[in-house]
């Protein structure tokens, strides 16, 4: 068995299934092609579920049909590509949830494009060479199941920056007003979180009474697995939990909207537990 130097128990079936995906490039049959770029890169560092991950446009002039099938930075000893899958539990507003899962390929649209963006199309960078920080770069290469590749270099930039550096337009994103309890918990309530994990963040909503590993009980906040502070909560919400169980992303929401709903999760904390520690 291999080891995986990323951490804890917990991350093991990530890893697992990462070696059963990690793409290692036949030498042979890849070769640079000017046709095939690779823009708007970046990669963030304290990923959730890897040390870092990768997100990038992948634009073929070519429009003929193609894949990613691989991905590989100079950084990682190895790299795997996870999408969004359609989440199978029903929850009340929740139609847009979905679940991060394994994939081999990814297919370039019609128009010979595809993202790799937070809450799509990811890039998991696994054992680091060395550590990342926001400043560094990386060099990254995807490979087309037409044995063509494309390479960049992306630069490490920090998560709250990562929709400037990946937008079109490099223009900022708006900006919004303050988050707030009263938005997070309306939030709460519309988005299906109530299904799952209750009126209150007991972890006993209607749905969530029939999931293994259950939805978290925001009381205990020390067994949050992505972080118990609002920023981590906020990423999670659009990242994911480290080898989660039905845990639905909502990327879609603004980021003004993940901080509230964090705040509102912090709320529900009993601070006689977290204090203890
Ligand atoms: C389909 C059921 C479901 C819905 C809907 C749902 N959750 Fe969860 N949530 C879970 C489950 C299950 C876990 C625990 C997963 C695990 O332990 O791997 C979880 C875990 C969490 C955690 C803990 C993360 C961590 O780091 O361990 C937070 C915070 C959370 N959910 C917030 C929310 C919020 C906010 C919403 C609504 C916007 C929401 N959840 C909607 C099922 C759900």
């Amino acid at each position: 068995m291999l080891h995986i130097g990323v951490g804890g128990a917990r991350w093991t079936p990530i890893a697992a299934w990462a070696i059963a995906l990690a793409s290692g490039f036949t030498a042979g049959c890849a070769r640079e092609d000017a046709r095939v770029h690779l823009e708007r890169a970046a990669v963030i560092v304290d990923a959730v579920g890897a040390p870092a991950a990768a997100y990038f446009t992948v634009r073929d002039e070519r429009t003929r049909a193609d894949s990613v099938t691989g991905v590989s930075a100079d950084v990682a000893q190895f790299a795997t590509m996870v999408s969004p899958q359609p989440h199978r539990m029903p929850t009340s507003g929740g139609s847009r949830a979905m679940l991060m899962s394994p994939v081999a390929t990814v297919p370039l649209g019609r128009t010979g494009q595809v993202r790799f963006a937070p809450g799509g199309h990811t890039a998991l960078l696994y054992n680091l060479q060395r550590p990342l920080a926001v400043g560094d770069s990386v060099r990254l290469t995807v490979q087309l199941q037409s044995g063509r590749t494309a390479t960049t270099t992306a630069p490490v930039v920090a998560f709250a920056e990562l929709e400037r550096v990946l937008a079109d337009s490099g223009s900022m994103p708006p900006s919004g007003g303050t988050p707030s309890l009263v938005e997070g918990k309306a939030l709460y309530r519309s988005n299906g979180c109530i299904t799952c994990h209750g009126p209150v963040g007991y972890g006993d909503g209607v749905v969530g009474r029939t999931l293994v590993p259950p939805p978290r009980d925001f009381r205990d906040s020390l067994a949050f697995k992505a972080g118990r502070d609002g920023a981590h909560i906020a990423k999670m919400l659009v990242l994911g939990i480290p080898a989660g169980g039905n845990m639905p992303l909502y990327a879609h929401l603004s980021n003004q909207q993940r901080a509230s709903l964090a705040l509102y999760v912090i709320s529900l904390r009993d601070t006689s537990v977290s204090d203890a520690h």
